[in-house]
């Protein structure tokens, strides 16, 4: 498999200049110049509302169009079924609400400990509001894996909503198999692919999600979500909406103005993630090349995840929270006698950021006997280098004396 340029790669971002290692992209990446042009460039390029009569409103809906299809081929999805929000937490938020328009008493959720609280607390709050009831799945605490959803599942279950990888410990579960389970009793498959997406080529039908949730802003892209769908899915849904504005799928689902100048960004971001291996494939289209070069990048993160690993286990005090036998780059350590927050402070007084915290995984955090602190996070990037990861290393050696 060709191999990532990454001097050339770390060209791109402007904040790298400033010699700061970031270990903290599952908080959110670094930027690259091209898509803080792309949104500059939209802001100034006579922009309004869409529409199709003047040129104004026809480059308005061809930004919007275009980061449909962008997140389309980032994923596998349908860009008919591209939604737009704030947020990950608002797109979850408002369609748990929809979807437990049809719940009742005897109905059943599930969630897993695994995952991020916009995964959970969405479905807790509706099944609540909706008398339904929640079912926890929850996982090995050395491992990290998932428990057997199995047990948890009848044909009551409405909803399976899990991570497609743990912000906190980088565990990969099996997706597909749980999807496969879930859609035996005819429950709908919710994945979080937020802490996924940026680190591995994903695919919608393959992982069996219904509905699949990321954020632009853990890819290189600007402080967005966005939520795949297939249209049809999304046909037979009533969202909350203002009486005038369009009853279209997905623009149903989409409260008020996008914010068109990030959408701009949201398209270069895709756009930049298939170049990051240039020219692999002359001629593919966008959706090949972006699952070529996310082949690559997950080869090279997972080269200096191995570093990484060994190095903190050749260090005695530290204890590395998981032992997934399929993860992200990401890794949760803590470091005995020390405090995890005193390990980031540290840490960041010599420019290497790794933050502490439960990182919004609190049901992880807790399950795994981290209580609400949690631990010290480092994530990898496609802009990480060996020497960033030494540095990290010995800097931790150093608080140790
Ligand atoms: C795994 C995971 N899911 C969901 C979210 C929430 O995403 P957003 O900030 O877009 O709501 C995050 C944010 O850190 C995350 O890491």
């Amino acid at each position: 498999m060709a191999r990532l340029d990454v001097g050339r790669i770390r060209s791109h971002f402007p904040a790298l200049d400033a010699g700061v290692a970031h270990f903290d992209g599952p908080g959110g990446s670094q930027v690259p110049l091209v898509v803080a042009q792309a949104v500059a460039d939209a802001m100034t390029s006579g922009m309004c509302q869409r529409g199709t009569l003047t040129a104004t409103e026809r480059r308005t809906d061809s930004v919007t169009l275009a980061a449909r299809q962008a997140i389309a081929d980032l994923v596998g999805g349908d860009p008919g079924g591209v939604v737009f929000g704030r947020s990950m937490t608002q797109l979850t938020m408002d369609l748990a609400r929809t979807l437990a328009q049809g719940w009742g008493p005897g109905d059943e959720v599930v969630v897993t400990r695994l995952d991020h609280d916009s995964d959970i607390r969405p479905w807790v709050i509706a099944a609540e509001r909706a008398g339904a009831t929640v079912r926890w799945l929850g996982f090995d605490t050395v491992t990290t894996e998932l428990d057997d959803v199995t047990p948890l599942l009848s044909e009551r279950t409405r909803v399976v909503a899990l991570t497609g990888a743990s912000n906190l410990f980088g565990t990969r579960p099996d997706v597909a198999a749980v999807a496969a389970a879930a859609h035996a009793v005819g429950a709908l498959v919710f994945v979080d692919a937020v802490h996924l997406t940026p680190h591995a080529p994903i695919d919608l039908a393959s992982l069996g999600a219904d509905v699949l949730v990321c954020s632009p802003y853990k890819f290189f892209g600007p402080h967005l979500g966005a939520l795949v769908a297939s249209p049809t899915l999304l046909e037979g849904l009533r969202p909350d909406k203002l009486l005038p504005s369009s009853d279209a799928v997905p623009e149903r689902f989409e409260l008020g103005t996008l914010p068109y100048e990030l959408l701009a960004g949201v398209t270069a971001a895709v756009d930049f993630i298939a170049e990051l291996l240039p020219s692999s494939q002359p001629g593919g289209s966008r959706r090949e090349r972006v699952l070529t070069s996310m082949a690559a990048l997950e080869a090279h993160e997972h080269v200096l995840l191995r570093h990484l690993l060994d190095g903190l286990a050749g260090i005695e005090a530290v204890t590395v929270h998981g032992r997934p036998a399929r993860r992200t780059p990401t890794v949760l350590f803590t470091v005995a006698g020390h405090s995890a927050r005193a390990v980031h402070e540290h840490l960041g007084a010599l420019s290497v950021n790794a933050p502490a915290s439960h990182f919004y995984a609190l049901e992880a955090s807790r399950h795994a006997g981290l209580g609400d602190g949690g631990g010290v996070r480092v994530g990898l990037a496609a802009y990480t280098t060996q020497d960033e990861v030494d540095r990290l290393l010995d800097g931790v050696r150093a608080l140790l004396g």
